[in-house]
């Protein structure tokens, strides 16, 4: 099998599909909203915290986006991922000491949730007359807990969240923050665990209004969305520290293909995770080496993101002190 299928990127065509992908997505709502909102985050966190230096910055991206079917639009193709990663990340980076921006789909699993129901409001609370409610005691801990650790991380500062449904939405977003965190250097972090979509309609040649069911055949053309792993390396944010993430279902070909993408992206690391036991371990790929990095089950925080973060931190600080590739 040729695990580099889909990697060839040749310079000129993908500069075309990127402009063609940028020209043709519906424009940005808010976008000088989310640069005032960026360009605020980072001079709050340009400036020398506790230990003299200022914060380390990581942008990272959660949830799967959608590739729409219609303009007005009713049906989507979809991508998986529940957005686990992501927040659990964003949680353990917190605690590492770096301010989050955190990219992700609207509606997808949040940072500092993990210990709530599915659907803490109603399940959380009770009320307890006709006017009043209370957490119920099962989850009263759980819910302080969530509450104090979101406010803090929020109004401190260090955490801003951004949404996202389409594809379009994200790599718009993600071009903004990318040049927003230009300024900062090798002190700003991308940390790619969107699962981002690979075919989309091209606005333009996209249907207005509902399509209309009947027809026994579906015939839409999609298109491929540039891989913009190389824009961000290259031209958005060249000396940010990047990690991007491989997932695959055969185990047999995820080394390779995170190998090959390592190497064609020009990524720090690329993090290759299998669908079934990327909550176990993941494969931490660097051109110096593959670390495996495993679940402490011996632990309270358990969850592989400790070291997966731990890892990821202790390279991005010796690249900091190096930043040369
Ligand atoms: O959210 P969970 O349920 O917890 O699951 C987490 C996860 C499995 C989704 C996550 O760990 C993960 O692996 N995310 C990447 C999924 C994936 O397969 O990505 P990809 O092969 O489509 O893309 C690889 C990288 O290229 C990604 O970092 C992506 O951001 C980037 N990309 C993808 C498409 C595109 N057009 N441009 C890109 O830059």
């Amino acid at each position: 099998m040729d695990v580099t299928k889909g990697l060839e990127v040749p310079g000129e065509t993908l500069e075309a599909e990127v402009k063609a992908f940028f020209d043709s997505a519906p424009p940005l709502q808010n976008s000088d909203g989310i640069t005032q909102l960026l360009d605020q985050f980072i001079k709050r966190n340009s400036s020398p915290s506790e230990n003299g230096k200022a914060r380390r910055i990581v942008c990272v991206t959660s949830g799967g986006t959608t590739a729409p079917l219609e303009q007005r639009c009713v049906r989507y193709v979809d991508n998986f991922s529940s957005g686990h990663r992501g927040a659990t990340s964003t949680e353990y980076f917190l605690k590492a000491g770096y301010a989050v921006i955190f990219l992700n789909r609207k509606g997808s699993f949040q940072p500092f949730c993990r210990s709530l129901p599915d659907d803490p409001l109603l399940e959380c609370f009770k009320p307890t007359d006709e006017s009043n409610i209370q957490v119920c005691e099962a989850y009263s801990e759980a819910v302080k807990r969530a509450v104090v650790d979101h406010h803090t991380a929020v109004t401190g500062g260090l955490l801003l969240k951004l949404h996202f449904n389409t594809i379009f939405e994200y790599l718009q977003i993600l071009q903004i923050i990318a040049v927003s965190l230009r300024c900062i250097g090798p002190r700003a972090m991308f940390y790619l665990a969107a699962a981002a979509s690979d075919y989309y309609v091209p606005w333009k040649e996209m249907v207005e209004h509902k399509i209309q069911s009947g027809s026994h055949l579906l015939d839409v053309k999609l298109v491929n969305v540039p891989k913009m792993l190389s824009v961000l390396r290259n031209d958005w944010a060249p000396l940010a520290f990047c990690i991007s993430f491989k997932l695959e279902t055969d185990s047999n070909i995820l080394l390779k293909k995170a190998t090959a993408a390592l190497e064609k992206y020009k990524m720090d690391a690329v993090v290759a995770n299998e669908l079934s036991s990327r909550k176990e371990q993941v494969v931490v790929v660097t051109s110096a080496e593959n670390v495996v990095v495993k679940r402490d089950k011996s632990r309270s925080d358990n969850d592989v993101e400790n070291p997966l973060i731990k890892l990821i931190s202790e390279k991005h600080a010796t690249y900091i002190e190096h930043p040369g590739r």
